[in-house]
């Protein structure tokens, strides 16, 4: 068969994390012990209050259905007031809040509804691969906003060329991979900058929940007049731990909204209600329960800092997600080599910074995903090297 596909799939590399599970395949079908600190997908269990609502939700034939498009009603309610008790901003749960199937279903979707074939869309580099993919299959222009180390992992807004071209903004903090985090002022900057240049702004808040050290991560719409301008993103996978649940929801400019919903509606179906009957549950979890799983989190945060910095890395305690990022050691020439490298010789799996865009070249990401032991077992193994 000559080449049966599309210039736009031909464009695209397979997903980061796709790719990733190949390698890892391959070497437990030799028989080694793989230690997968790869992808951002928590290990810990969905608590029991959310388990025991999809359950009692399934049991319900109204819920095997086609769901409404835009989510249920009452998962939207619950959504807009989960998000004022947050972050004490009003969203109209009828307009202004949209269900999603998880937020990288959104993100996806999301230069469909706003960009038109060449135009430019500007993304964090290293970032969210999302981000660029989506950008390019709907035919638009992605151009990187450099995440650099010397400028604490923030885009420098002076340094865009042409943003007068820009017609959206893809970013995120706390930020995926870097783990770095920012304060309401970085959003009035974002939010100043779209407003003098007519730029869409995508606000990936997947890790807004997961904090330590007392640090409390904002929203965008925090800053005045950001609904002017944008939408954000949210996810119950990380908070939850229900990455294989796929459930989240987009809110903010009810315009931006409404053209993502069309998309959706002509392309997906909805959430399961089951599911969102779950979501309105999830929001309802006792914060120990939270608090029980960020200590967790910290616990394995400080051992892997710790280790890694013995054995010679140079590793900052983040403040919010489950991601460390940090230099390859200077004799690997790329990130892919040294990510190789510690695979083949240590069976342990950190994604290659380059896998989040070319300004990630140098670092790993090491993802918090596995428990104390294996971590410990990861570390020895590391040393070993
Ligand atoms: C990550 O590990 O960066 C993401 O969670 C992966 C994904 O959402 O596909």
């Amino acid at each position: 068969m000559k080449n049966p596909n599309s210039k736009r799939v031909d464009k695209i590399p397979p997903y980061l994390f796709a790719g990733i599970d190949n390698a890892i395949a391959e070497k437990k079908s030799k028989g080694v012990d793989v230690i997968s600190l790869g992808i951002g997908d928590p290990d810990l269990p969905t608590p029991a209050n959310i388990i025991n609502a999809l359950s009692d939700a399934a049991k319900k034939p109204e819920n095997h259905r086609y769901p409404s498009y835009a989510g249920m009603p009452s998962f939207r309610k619950a959504a807009a007031e989960w998000y004022k008790r947050r972050f004490g901003v009003s969203m109209n749960p009828e307009d202004e809040v949209l269900a999603l199937i998880g937020s990288k279903e959104g993100i996806a979707h999301t230069p469909l509804a706003f960009v038109n074939p060449g135009e430019t869309v500007l993304y964090t580099n290293p970032g969210y691969p999302v981000y660029r993919i989506s950008t390019i299959l709907a035919g638009g222009n992605p151009v990187p906003l450099p995440l650099l180390e010397e400028n604490d992992f923030k885009p420098d807004f002076s340094r865009v060329k042409n943003p007068k071209e820009a017609k959206l903004l893809f970013f995120g903090y706390p930020n995926n991979p870097t783990a770095a985090t920012v304060d309401k002022d970085f959003f009035r900057e974002v939010v100043d900058f779209a407003l003098d240049n007519n730029v869409i702004v995508c606000h990936d808040n997947a890790y807004s929940e997961v904090t330590f050290d007392g640090y409390k991560s904002p929203s965008f719409f925090e800053v005045k007049n950001a609904k002017e301008v944008g939408i954000e993103f949210h996810s119950l996978s990380k908070t939850y731990n229900m990455t294989g649940w796929r459930i989240g929801f987009a809110l903010g400019n009810a315009d931006l909204i409404r053209s993502l919903g069309k998309i959706k509606e002509n392309v997906d179906s909805g959430v399961f209600q089951a599911i969102q009957h779950a979501g309105i549950e999830a929001f309802k979890t006792p914060k120990t329960v939270l608090e029980k799983n960020l200590k967790i989190l910290k616990g394995r945060r400080d051992l892997m800092v710790d280790g890694l910095n013995t054995l010679g890395f140079d590793v900052k305690k983040p403040k919010a997600t489950f991601y460390l990022w940090f230099r390859i050691p200077k004799k690997f020439k790329s990130s892919v080599e040294f990510s190789k490298h510690v695979l083949n010789k240590a069976g342990v799996v950190l994604t290659p910074g380059v896998g989040f865009g070319e300004y990630g070249e140098g670092y790993v990401r090491c993802a918090l995903t596995q428990s104390k032991e294996r971590l410990e077992e990861a570390l020895e193994r590391l040393k070993k090297l």
